[in-house]
Parts: C-alpha cells; structure tokens; sequence
C-alpha cells in the first residue's frame, strides 16, 4: 500500500521524505490556507520535495472554472493531481480533465456510489474521508471496504485513497481491505513508528553490548 502524506508543511514534508516510505502528497484549500504566503511556490516546492504524485485542489464550482483551473494547477508542476469535490459540476470536470490526460482526485466522497460515479468518469484517485464519517458515527471502514469491492467487481484503473485518516488503526485496516493508498496527516505516520517494545529492547541489547565493553 502507498503512503502520502496529507500536509501543505514543508518542515513536517522535509522531515518525512527521507524516511523512503512516502510515495506521494495530498493537500487541501484549508491545509494550503493554513500555510499561507505563494500557494503556487509552495506547491512547486512540495512537488521537487516529493517526486511523486502531489492533489492541489480546485476551488471553482461550476465545470468550467474547474477546468480551467485544473489546468492552471497542472502547469506548475508535472506532478500535479487535481483534485475536484464531488459534485455533478466535478463530475464533469473530472470527465473532461482525465480525456485530456490529467490526474485527477475525486474528494470529499462519503457513499460507495459516489466512488463508482468518480471511477465511471476516469479518475486517478477517489478519495473516502474516513474519519469525518467516523466522527459522525458512520463506519469509514465499511465504506472502504464497499469501494474496493466494487472496483474489483469491475477492475476498474481508479486507485482508492484513504482520506481523513485519524490514527495507526486506520492505516492498518486499510492496508488489510486492499485499499490502494493512505494519505495520513505527519502526526499518523510519526505514531506508526512507535512500539514501546521496540524502544526497550533496543535500550538493553545496546546496554548489554556496552557492558561487555565490545567495540563494532
Ligand atoms: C485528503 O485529501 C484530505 O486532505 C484529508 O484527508 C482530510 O482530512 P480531515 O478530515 O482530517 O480534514
């Protein structure tokens, strides 16, 4: 399974990268507006930092505008991957931007059907925000499971991509239910790194090395 990384922070996307496990970057108008300044510098820069598939969302509501700014986001970068809400005005775009040979990242999705529409129309990526639906008492689990099922039913190209991850467990049940990726928020990734277990063992071999006074 691929992990992204769901973050417009270039220190929390520098810090990350290195790590040789990131395979791509999903942002958001609210995570680029939390950041501020040049979005578009920072969207190149994230793109030079990631080398890998990097959703920039559009902000239009009718098709058109869609379009025409999903092209404008494509331009800065080849690594772009517009992303459009699902709507019947994104519908649409989502249609036209893949005919001409776009990425593109069906967001905000909440229904499996809503997952067939954006697979039917040529997307990249759909994107089910599983944890918004947990927080209302929903199962984003199921519905993940509801999604690949039906992809495989019909072997369609789209690529499921987790969204709206909350903790480690997310991560886990997604990669059992053979969702295509993850796109965890900086905070999800550092805690899948964290076993106390881990940490202990590691303090004893090296105490027990240092005790017999070896040297490597
Ligand atoms: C995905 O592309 C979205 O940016 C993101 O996962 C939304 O997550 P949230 O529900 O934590 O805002």
């Amino acid at each position: 399974m691929k992990i992204f990384i769901d973050s417009g922070n270039l220190k929390e996307i520098e810090a990350l990268v290195p790590l040789g496990i990131i395979d791509g970057i999903t942002t958001n108008p609210s995570l680029l507006a939390k950041e501020g300044g040049d979005y578009r510098a920072l969207l190149k820069k994230i793109c030079q930092i990631v080398k890998g598939p990097t959703s920039a969302e559009v902000v239009a509501t009718d098709a058109a505008a869609m379009i025409a700014q999903g092209r404008d986001l494509s331009s800065i970068d080849e690594h772009i991957v517009v992303k459009v809400p699902f709507t019947k005005e994104g519908v649409k775009a989502c249609k036209a931007l893949s005919a001409e040979g776009k990425h593109v990242n069906v967001t905000l999705v909440f229904s499996p059907v809503q997952a067939l529409i954006a697979a039917k129309v040529g997307a990249t990526y759909v994107s089910p925000f599983i944890g918004r639906l947990d927080d209302i008492a929903g199962s984003g689990m199921h519905l993940i499971e509801e999604i690949v099922d039906i992809y495989e039913n019909y072997q369609f190209a789209t690529e499921v991509l987790v969204a709206s991850v909350r903790h480690p467990m997310h991560v886990v049940e997604a990669a059992r239910l053979g969702a295509d990726i993850c796109t965890c928020p900086a905070a999800v990734i550092e805690a899948m790194f964290k076993h106390p277990l881990t940490d202990i063992g590691l303090e004893k071999f090296l105490k027990d090395w240092e005790k017999a006074g070896f040297k490597l």
